[in-house]
């Protein structure tokens, strides 16, 4: 039996960012016994040039039938016109939806050996163990949108419903870890905000008494992230907070380029992508940053696939190889990194040492 991949490499860095984590993986399911199947297919920049369009249909069925989905970044200067018909973006954001992945996870756990690429204090930082969820499928991102000559507008809407199934999401990941909630809303002003705070309470109430549940201004959040990130356990909030919040995040971590993501419903299939962008800037140069793609189909094989030992041999190698120093140029003091292939080669390496223990299991 094995399983399937659908990779979509994307644009910018994202074809260099999957290729070494596709490496990665493939020597895990080695090592392990496991075979697996990559089938590649085109988003964003890369599907409107070459299809006309950001999800074409054979992406969105070739997701469908995978077991899990990896993806790399899209968009780019060449196709970000905003008078254009079409974005990369809504690629991305169709995909999302279509596959009805309602629950992203972003985990920020900031990397001893990385805490001076963070422009926050050390002292701050250590012990910082964060998860955002972040609602993927419905607020100000998907709701209708007008334009006129002298006018535009975004609406943002919530139903009970999608509240409900992504706080249950959140609750349920913080019984697995130190059992704090903190829901993050605007709901000194904004009306969902005060339907997020109402459906939040009631869960917490009926559902998840044994959780505590913290209610925090956005705003507020903003400033708490940077002066005492410590602690905070998971945090829920709707999508463009989220969005928002999570970069702001990732500097805890010292770079974009550490923090991974999953992207779930209420199956197994998920989709995993990194939360950096495509970084056209770099793009091209084999420079990037691969880890939180790496670290992405950590998640994977840990989500869609349930091989929670292979999961964790990846992230003790990505740990490993950061302690060794074996650094991007967003991580090395004065831009003086590695390549993208030699950090994927030294998280290799790092496996033959680090999965030892899981070999002797096998
Ligand atoms: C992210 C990205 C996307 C988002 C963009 C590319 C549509 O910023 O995954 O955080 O806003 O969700
Ligand atoms: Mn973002």
């Amino acid at each position: 039996m094995h399983s399937e991949i659908a990779v979509l490499p994307g644009d910018g860095i994202g074809p260099e960012v999957t290729a070494a984590a596709i490496k990665v993986l493939r020597k895990v399911a080695d090592r392990h016994g496991h075979d697996l199947v990559f089938n590649e297919y085109d988003i964003g920049g890369i599907a409107i040039d070459r299809h006309g369009e950001p999800l074409p249909a054979a992406t969105l069925a070739g997701c469908q039938r995978a077991d899990a989905v990896l993806l790399g970044a899209v968009g780019g200067p060449k196709w970000s016109d905003p008078n254009a018909k079409v974005r990369p973006e809504q690629g991305l954001l169709a995909l999302r939806k279509g596959l009805g992945l309602f629950a992203n996870l972003r985990p920020v756990r900031p990397h001893p050996a990385a805490l001076n690429a963070s422009p926050i204090k050390p002292h701050l930082l250590t012990g910082v163990d964060i998860l955002v969820v972040r609602e993927l499928t419905g607020g100000i991102y998907f709701g209708d949108k007008t334009r006129d000559a002298d006018s535009a507008s975004d609406l943002c809407r919530y139903t009970v419903e999608e509240i409900e199934r992504v706080v249950r999401s959140s609750f349920r990941l913080a019984r697995q870890r130190r059992g704090f909630v903190a829901s993050v809303d605007k709901a000194n002003v904004l009306e969902t905000s005060r339907l997020w705070r109402d459906v939040t309470s009631r869960i917490a109430r009926e559902e998840f008494p044994d959780v505590r549940l913290e209610h925090v201004l956005v705003d507020s959040m903003a400033m708490h992230l940077l002066s005492k990130p410590r602690e905070f356990d998971v945090i829920v909030t709707e999508n463009m907070f989220g969005d928002i919040l999570t970069d702001e995040a990732s500097m805890l971590a010292g770079s974009l380029g550490l923090l991974p993501s999953a992207s779930l419903g209420d199956g197994k299939r998920g989709l995993y992508e990194p939360i950096h962008g495509s970084a056209p800037d770099i793009a091209g140069k084999g420079i990037a940053n691969p880890y939180a793609t790496i670290l992405s189909c950590a998640m994977l094989l840990r989500h869609s696939l349930g091989w929670e030992d292979e999961a964790a041999c990846i992230e003790r190698a990505v740990d490993a190889a950061l302690n060794a120093q074996a650094f991007t140029n967003d991580l090395a003091p004065g831009g003086r990194g590695i390549s993208t292939t030699a950090a994927a080669e030294a998280v290799i390496a790092q496996l033959e040492e680090h999965c030892y223990v899981a070999d002797l299991r096998d």
